[in-house]
């Protein structure tokens, strides 16, 4: 039986963290066994909050493939860059005759982050966003959508869309599903989110001395002022790291931590070791991609080459649906 289709992308952030790891790509990785992967580069959803975003995106985008690659992502499976395939964009013009805009408007993650960019102004491509999401997954047929639960309203709309074309044109879409990321939110250092713009983040690709320097500044127990003070594991951030990238010295960490006997100081230093361990392999493999960029300049461009395949086929279903194009 042929393998269901999985797509799934992220915007061009540049280099990837650990909560980028966590919430995300640890899964991608996962998922490539069971299903036929599709992932790229959302690059032009990058412009909808920040136009001029788009003299960042080369960069951010080549440093954001070679983290995927460094993880474990297959380089057999397309990877590739949202804005060289223009059928997404003559889709998304075709779907955004299928929706309101009230529908549009009640998206809350949408919401949301217009609440967050303190404006009052929205941009047009902004509330268009899950159109172009919509795209992005009908043209490849996907089944399984994995995205965390903010994009989860995306992918119901999606599916709005992909009736409504089904309904109005003849049947052409499959309305994919979504896929929850168990959603381990990984605490940046100061508790929140962790995030680039919070200024709180671990690199996948920080060096070792890096690392240890991050995780010295991170919070912990407010309560275990004093070395021997006890301390309260579950509040504590670093522990968080400790049962992420540490399971096997979780058990006797929270006994020390608890008992007073370990302090915060050792504790960190530890912590710091074990992520530097867990993501050598992936720091190797970014260098030795870095040493080499024409190979991931072959990967992509065979991704294209992939994705371009498919699309075209779409396209040509919807154009002889429509009897139009
Ligand atoms: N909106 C997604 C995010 O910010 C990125 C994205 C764009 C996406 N198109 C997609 C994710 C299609 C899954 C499928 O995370």
């Amino acid at each position: 039986m042929a393998k269901k289709r999985i797509l799934s992308g992220m915007r061009p952030s540049g280099r990837l963290h650990l909560g980028n790891y966590a919430g995300a790509l640890e899964n991608w990785v996962k998922l490539q066994d069971e299903f036929d992967c599709f992932y790229f580069v959302a690059d032009w959803h990058a412009l909808t909050t920040n136009p001029a975003a788009a003299f960042e995106v080369e960069e951010n985008t080549y440093n954001m493939i070679i983290d995927w690659l460094a993880v474990g992502i297959n380089p057999e499976n397309p990877i590739f860059i949202q804005s060289k395939v223009k059928e997404h964009a003559e889709l998304h013009l075709i779907f955004s005759m299928l929706i309101t805009t009230a529908r549009l408007e009640r998206n809350p993650t949408l919401k949301e982050q217009v609440r967050d960019l303190n404006t009052e102004n929205m941009i047009y491509g902004h509330l268009g966003y899950p159109v172009l999401q919509a795209a992005d997954i009908l043209m490849y047929k996907a089944n399984v959508v994995p995205v965390g639960e903010d994009q989860a309203p995306h992918v119901e709309i999606t599916r709005e869309i992909a009736r409504k074309f089904n309904q109005t044109y003849g049947e052409v879409f499959p309305e994919p599903e979504t896929r929850l990321t168990t959603f381990s939110r990984l605490p940046g250092l100061d508790g929140r989110k962790m995030g680039k713009s919070n200024n709180n983040f671990i690199l996948l690709s920080d060096p070792e001395e890096e690392i240890r320097k991050k995780v010295r500044t991170a919070v912990t127990d407010p309560q275990k002022v004093r070395r021997n003070d006890p301390g309260h594991p579950d509040v504590c951030n670093v522990f968080t790291y400790h049962q992420k990238f540490n399971p096997d010295e979780v058990p006797q960490i929270r006994k020390d931590c608890e008992s007073g006997v370990l302090g915060c100081v050792d504790c960190k230093n530890n912590c710091a070791a074990k992520i530097a361990a867990y993501f050598e392999p992936v720091r190797e493999r970014r260098s030795h991609y870095e040493q080499h960029p024409d190979e991931v300049q072959d990967i992509v461009r065979s991704g294209l080459k992939k994705a371009k395949t498919v699309a075209e086929a779409t396209m040509d279903e919807v154009h002889r649906a429509m009897r139009m194009g």
